[in-house]
């Protein structure tokens, strides 16, 4: 969480700071800073709020300076005030940091001891301090160099936790120096001038070539140019990567959200997950790199992920055990990591994804790997921490999601689940060729289908006029679509700020049947599957107690039409595809509701898209 920025070169800092950091906006927004040196000292403003905030202050008090680092912040340890954000000082030391020092309790009683003076309730202050107390102008010994570095280095053997870190410092002011340990951090290249931030698509429209740091590095970042050190101080030789992302896609191409431009992406996304895997009736998946006895040897699979992307997994349960026979749980990644898990070499870990640096993932990914396990993660971020972890990677090239609330990574990560499914279960001879063809071409046909669903849109939009007052929602599904519904039940949470929740169908009579009344809408799934017969009665039985029921039933359906007022039609998929189609309709109902509730949809309250802490 929080994103972090940093330049160094020959222009003004300060609007290319504040460029960056709105395109990192994603990853927290409660409040925001800068720090640039010139002329031997520091200018530093921060405010509580997202980064127009910061911007208007800028216009009417400026600063400037070539040198210069930000944050946009999703708190953890301290309110979001102005003293709490970053960037934090100490003595001529300024820094930002996303992570979390566990120790920085016991260090901040000690450098109190010493007389210290904090302003913020921070874990970063320490860093700052530390390094401030380490530092000596002329420290030349160190083999990664004097000043700064060396007393970042030393800090760096004091403080345990994670960290990206950047520092600067009007004393030795000729450089940045950045450090990472499991938290992303990236420097981009550019003629005389580089960029650093926590993600590359913040600085795709000023370089294309990447330096990607690796967990114990640290770089010294001049005019001149980046050197890399290990944590022994070793000298490392960086691959400079070159990005291949378009900087349009980071645009809101003339939809009013990013949100809704991001649903409405979905055929193109979709399409471009399964295009390049599927080719005349076969899937050639060449970021597979598991052979056809590497699979047949394989006895259970986990899924892991958090929020939409468990959910995702539990979908994805369905696809791989009804197509591939082979056995599949599916754990949210902050219990994977601490259950100890029965996980040995005969075991497929797939971890899924969007942002690919969510830490619990990382975490289950991990600690799989420790106990023998194969791994594969479906991500849609290029060299994130996940994908260079594990041993495959399904990228599902959806293209940047800048809205907070994950919409086409879902669909589009449910179509690489798919895929995937259909290439075990043809590696493991449960299907034949005639087989994998049929399955490959109802994927190619759910593509062409999901135009239609879009057409859904005003009809939602309609109906959220109905309903954006309530209290609560409740969403129901059977068997692959009950995590649709707690999918659908997430979006109205996240993005309406108005209490939703999901449930499995059959499940409803146990429990949440008692939240309804003629006051709560419940939204049920029943498309025409072995389990519509058993959704009729889920109508049936919300009706009898005057519950409010939204059905999305398929296309052609006479039967439901008799039974609720409100019935939305989606084309018919086959069964491991509807969740595919069904999704849609309900992340529309999500953000009309949202927004006639004027909500921020795009960036809603205390969420952050990348949670890079437990
Ligand atoms: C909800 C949402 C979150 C993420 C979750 C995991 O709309 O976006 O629930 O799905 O934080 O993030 P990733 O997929 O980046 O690991």
């Amino acid at each position: 969480m929080s994103g972090i920025v940093g330049y160094i070169g020959w222009q003004n800092a300060v609007p290319i700071l504040i460029d960056t950091l709105k395109r990192l906006e994603y990853r927290g927004y409660d409040s925001t800073g800068i720090a640039v040196i010139k002329d031997s000292s520091l200018g530093i403003r921060k405010r509580v709020g997202d980064i127009d905030v910061l911007k208007e202050s800028l216009y009417k008090e400026p600063l400037n300076g070539m040198i210069g680092i930000g944050h946009t912040r999703w708190a953890t340890h301290g309110k979001p005030t102005e003293e709490n954000a970053h960037p934090h000082i100490a003595g001529k030391i300024a820094i930002v940091h996303n992570g979390i020092i566990e120790n920085y309790l016991s260090l901040k009683e000690s450098l109190l001891k010493e007389g210290r003076k904090f302003l913020s309730d921070t874990d970063t202050e320490v860093i700052a301090h530390l390094i401030d107390k380490n530092f000596t102008p002329s420290a030349g010994s160190g083999p990664a160099g004097s000043g700064l570095e060396s007393a970042v280095q030393k800090t760096l053997k004091e403080i345990s936790g994670t960290y990206a870190l950047v520092a600067i410092s009007p004393a030795d002011p000729e450089k940045i120096v950045i450090a990472r340990n499991e938290n992303p951090i990236v420097i981009g290249l550019g003629r005389g001038e580089f960029f650093i931030a926590s993600d590359a698509s913040a600085i795709l429209s000023y370089v294309k070539d990447i330096i990607f740091l690796d967990d114990g590095e640290i770089a010294v970042i001049k005019k001149e140019g980046v050197q890399v050190y290990d944590r022994n101080n070793k000298q490392v030789e960086k691959n400079i990567r070159r990005l291949g992302l378009n900087p349009i896609l980071m645009e809101k191409g003339g939809y009013k959200h990013f949100i809704l431009k991001e649903i409405f992406e979905q055929p193109r996304a979709i399409w471009d997950t399964v295009r390049g895997r599927v080719s005349g009736g076969e899937i050639i998946f060449e970021d597979f790199k598991l052979s056809s006895s590497d699979i047949k040897k394989i006895k259970r699979i986990f899924i892991t992920g958090c929020g939409t992307s468990w959910h995702a997994g539990l979908i994805g349960k369905f696809m791989i055990e009804g197509l591939s026979r082979i056995p599949v749980e599916v754990d949210i990644s902050s219990e994977l990591r601490y259950r100890n898990p029965i996980i040995d070499s005969d075991t497929l870990i797939i971890a899924i994804s969007e942002s690919g640096e969510t830490v619990d993932t990382i975490a289950s990914l991990r600690d799989g790997k420790k106990k023998g396990a194969k791994t594969v993660s479906i991500c849609n971020t290029i060299e994130s921490s996940l994908s260079r972890e594990s041993v495959s990677t399904i990228n599902i090239h959806a293209g940047p999601e800048i809205s907070v609330a994950s919409t086409k990574t879902f669909t589009s990560s449910l179509s690489a689940l798919y895929i995937l499914s259909v290439y075990l279960a043809k590696l493991k001879g449960v299907i034949d060729d005639n087989e994998t063809a049929g399955l490959i071409n109802d994927i190619v046909t759910v593509m062409g289908k999901i135009e239609d669903v879009m057409g859904l849109e005003e009809e939602i939009e309609g109906l959220s006029k109905m309903f954006y007052e309530k209290k609560g929602f409740l969403y129901l599904g059977r068997g692959i679509n009950y995590p649709v519904a707690l999918e659908g039940a997430m979006k109205m949470k996240e993005l309406s700020y108005i209490y939703a929740e999901g449930y499995p169908g059959g499940e409803m009579k146990h429990g949440p049947i008692a939240l309804i009344d003629e006051h709560t809408p419940v939204v049920i799934l029943a498309p025409q599957n072995i389990l519509y017969e058993k959704s009729l009665i889920d109508i049936e039985e919300v009706k009898a107690r005057n519950g409010v029921v939204i059905v999305f039933a398929t296309e052609g359906d006479t039967e439901v039409v008799k039974m609720a007022r409100h019935v939305l039609y989606v084309p018919h998929a086959s069964e491991y595809l509807t969740p595919i189609i069904m999704s849609i309709p309900l992340q529309f109902l999500a953000y009309y509701v949202a927004l006639r509730r004027g909500l921020n949809v795009d960036r809603p309250r205390n969420l952050a898209k990348s949670v890079t802490v437990e």
